[in-house]
C-alpha cells in the first residue's frame, strides 16, 4: 500500500511540476536561481535536486504532499532563512514553512508557484540544567525531543504523537502535560524570529519585543519564521515508568457512556496530573462505517487514584491495556501518526456547557462520516476531545497569557478531521459542503477560543480569540505592508 502510493506520488509530482513550468512564474523561478547562486545547491533545491521529491512528500496530508514549490529551501542555520526570505520580501515571491508538516490545511505548509521553507536540516535539540530550559530548532519532531532529553529526566511541553512537529508550539498546543503546566506555547522563554523583511529579533516576555513574543503563543505563521524555541524544562519524563495508563478501546454501543464521562471528566475533574485524549473513529468499509472509539488515559504518578477515572473505566470496553509507562511510551499510545498518502483536513469546536453540546457535535460527525455522498472518498474520520481546565489557562496567564487567552472554564476542545481514500488529490465540493455543515451544527460555546492548530481555513480562528484587538495591533506593526497575509497562507482575519 505504501509502496503504490509512492510510486502514483511520483508520477503526480513530474507530472504536476512539468504541467507547471509552461505556467511558470518567472519572478519565483528567478528568485530561486539567484538564492541558489547565493546559498548553494545542497540548500536550495530544484525537483532535480537529492532532497526535493522527499521533502516535498513529507506533509503528512497528501492534499499538501502534491503541492510543488518552485524549489525547496533547506536551512542549516537562522541566516540561510534570513537570506531566503529578503530576497522573497524584495522580489513579491509566495511562500509557505514547514516544520513537522502535519497542518491539516492545505495550502498551509506548501506553496505552488513559490519558495517552500522545510527544516529537515534544523533538529538539535539541548537542555541547560542552570537555567532549566529546553532549546530547539524547529525542525525536531515531538518523539525526538522526548526521546534525546529522556535521560535528563525532562521534556518540552509538545504534541501527543511522535511524528507531530513544532509547529503546534505557534498554534497554542495541547500536551498530555497541558494540565498541569499550561498549553505547549505558555512554556515559551525566548525565541529567535525572521521577520518578512528578514530581519531576526530574540523576543522574550520582557524585552521590546515583549508584544511579539505574545503575539506568537498563538499567532500561528502570521509574524514571521521562528528559527530557535528556548522553552520551560517539564520535569515529567524519564526512563522510569513514572505515568500510569494506556489505551482504552469500545465498541460502538459505548459511544453514549463514553460522550457523559468525556462531560464529567471536564467539568469536574481538577488533579492536574489526570489527562485524557478521547478519540471517536468512523472508519469506512465498503459501504459499512465501523466505530471503535479509543481513549488515552494518563496519570502522572505511580497508579490511578480512586474515583477519576472510574466512570471511563466502567464502561463496556473491547480491550484495556493499563499499566506503568514512561513518558515517551504514553506518547505513542495512539500510534506515531507518520503516515502518509492520504488527503486530510481538519476543523475545530469548542464546548463548555452540558454533555447535550457533546452528543451534538458527536451526531454532526456521524452524520457527516455516514452520508453517502461522503463515504466514497472517506477512508476514516475522527472526532476528539481534549480536556482544558482552568487551572491550566490560569497557569498561563500567570506566565503573561497567551493571544487565544480563554475565559476561566473547564471546557473539551473538538478536533474533527477526516481523511481521504488514499491517492485522492482534492475533495468534492459535495463532500467539502458537508464538512461545512459539521462546524455548523457545533458552534463553539459562545467566549471560546478556537484551536488554530485543529481548524479549518474557512472557521475564522483569529476572531475567537480573548486579545484579537491586539494581535491586529502586533500584526500591523511587525508586518507594515502586510506581506504576510498577501504572500503565504495561513489564518485569515489580520
Ligand atoms: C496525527 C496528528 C496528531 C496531532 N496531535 C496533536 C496534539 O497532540 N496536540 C496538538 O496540539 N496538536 C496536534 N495535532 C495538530 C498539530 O498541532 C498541527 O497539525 C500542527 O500544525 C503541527 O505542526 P507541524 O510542525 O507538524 O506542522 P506544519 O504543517 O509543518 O506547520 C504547521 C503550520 O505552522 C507553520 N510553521 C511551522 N513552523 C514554523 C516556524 N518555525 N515559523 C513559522 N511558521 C511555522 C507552517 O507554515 C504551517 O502553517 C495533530 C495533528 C495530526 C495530523
Ligand atoms: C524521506 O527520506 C527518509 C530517509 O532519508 C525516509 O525515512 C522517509 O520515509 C522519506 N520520506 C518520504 C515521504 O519519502
Ligand atoms: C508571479 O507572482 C507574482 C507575485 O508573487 C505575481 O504578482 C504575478 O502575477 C505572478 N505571475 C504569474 C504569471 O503567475
Ligand atoms: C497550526 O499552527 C500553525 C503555526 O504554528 C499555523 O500556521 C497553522 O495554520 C495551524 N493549523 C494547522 C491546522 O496546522
Ligand atoms: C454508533 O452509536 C451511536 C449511538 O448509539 C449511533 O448514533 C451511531 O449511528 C453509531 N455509529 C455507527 C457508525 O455505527
Ligand atoms: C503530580 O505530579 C507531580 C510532578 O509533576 C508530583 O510531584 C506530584 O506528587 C503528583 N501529584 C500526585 C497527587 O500524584
Ligand atoms: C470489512 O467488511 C468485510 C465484509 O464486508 C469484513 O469481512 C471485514 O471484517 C470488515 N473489516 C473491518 C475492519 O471491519
Ligand atoms: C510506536 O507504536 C508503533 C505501533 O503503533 C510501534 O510499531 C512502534 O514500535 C512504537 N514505537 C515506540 C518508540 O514505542
Amino acid at each position: 500500500m505504501r509502496f503504490r502510493s509512492t510510486c502514483i506520488l511520483a508520477a503526480t509530482v513530474f507530472h504536476t511540476y512539468f504541467d507547471g513550468i509552461l505556467a511558470i512564474n518567472s519572478t519565483a523561478l528567478q528568485t530561486c536561481t539567484q538564492l541558489q547562486t547565493t546559498l548553494g545547491s545542497d540548500i536550495v533545491q530544484f525537483p532535480n535536486g537529492p532532497e526535493y521529491l522527499n521533502s516535498s512528500a513529507n506533509a503528512y496530508s497528501f492534499f499538501n504532499a502534491e503541492i510543488l514549490a518552485t524549489c525547496i529551501v533547506l536551512p542549516r542555520q537562522a541566516s540561510h532563512v534570513q537570506i531566503a526570505m529578503a530576497a522573497i520580501f524584495k522580489n513579491k515571491v509566495h511562500y509557505a514553512v514547514r516544520a513537522g508538516g502535519h497542518s491539516g490545511m492545505t495550502g498551509w505548509n506548501a506553496v505552488q508557484d513559490g519558495i517552500l521553507f522545510f527544516f529537515s536540516h534544523m533538529k538539535s535539540i539541548s537542555y541547560d540544567d542552570k537555567k532549566d530550559t529546553i532549546t530547539l530548532q524547529p525542525g525536531i519532531r515531538w518523539g525526538e525531543a522526548v526521546q534525546q532529553l529522556q535521560p535528563f529526566g525532562v521534556t518540552p511541553m509538545g504534541g501527543r504523537l511522535p511524528d507531530v512537529g513544532t509547529g503546534l508550539l505557534l498554534g497554542g498546543g495541547y500536551s498530555y502535560l497541558s494540565r498541569q503546566h499550561g498549553f505547549a506555547c505558555d512554556a515559551f522563554i525566548e525565541l529567535d524570529v525572521v521577520l518578512v523583511n528578514g530581519e531576526l529579533v530574540t523576543a522574550t516576555a520582557t524585552n521590546e519585543h515583549a508584544d511579539l513574543f505574545r503575539a506568537l503563543k498563538g499567532g500561528a505563521n502570521r509574524f514571521g519564521i521562528v528559527t530557535r524555541y528556548e522553552v520551560q524544562a517539564i520535569h515529567a519524563s524519564s526512563l522510569n515508568a513514572d505515568w500510569f495508563g494506556g489505551l482504552v478501546l469500545y465498541p460502538n454501543s459505548s459511544v453514549e457512556a463514553i460522550l457523559a464521562a468525556t462531560h464529567k471528566f471536564t467539568t469536574t475533574v481538577t488533579d492536574p496530573n489526570a489527562t485524557f485524549d478521547m478519540v471517536f473513529v468512523n472508519t469506512v468499509n465498503g459501504s459499512d462505517v465501523v466505530g471503535t472509539h479509543g481513549l488515552t488515559l494518563l496519570y502522572h504518578g505511580s497508579a490511578l487514584p480512586p474515583g477519576i477515572f472510574d466512570d471511563f473505566l466502567a464502561i463496556p470496553a473491547i480491550n484495556n491495556q493499563l499499566g506503568p509507562i514512561t513518558y515517551l511510551t504514553a506518547l505513542n499510545l495512539s500510534g506515531p501518526g507518520n503516515d502518509r498518502g492520504s488527503g486530510a483536513k481538519m476543523g475545530a469546536g469548542a464546548v463548555s456547557g452540558g454533555v447535550e453540546e457533546y452528543t451534538n457535535a458527536y451526531r454532526a460527525w456521524n452524520d457527516f462520516t455516514t452520508d453517502p455522498a461522503v463515504k466514497p472518498t472517506l477512508a476514516w474520520s475522527i472526532l476528539a476531545f481534549t480536556p482544558i481546565s482552568k487551572f491550566q489557562i490560569s497557569v498561563g496567564r500567570a506566565r503573561g497569557s497567551n493571544s487565544f487567552d480563554p475565559p476561566l472554564v473547564n471546557y473539551a476542545a473538538i478536533d474533527f478531521q477526516a481523511n481521504a481514500i488514499p491517492g485522492l488529490r482534492e475533495w468534492s465540493p459535495q463532500v467539502e459542503a458537508a464538512r461545512q455543515t459539521v462546524f455548523k451544527r457545533m458552534p463553539p460555546s459562545p467566549g471560546l477560543p478556537l484551536y488554530m492548530n485543529e481548524s479549518d481555513q474557512k472557521q475564522k480562528v483569529f476572531a475567537t480569540y480573548g486579545r484579537f484587538e491586539e494581535l491586529k495591533r502586533t500584526y500591523a506593526k511587525y508586518d507594515p505592508t502586510r506581506f504576510n497575509v498577501r504572500f503565504t497562507d495561513g489564518p485569515p482575519g489580520l
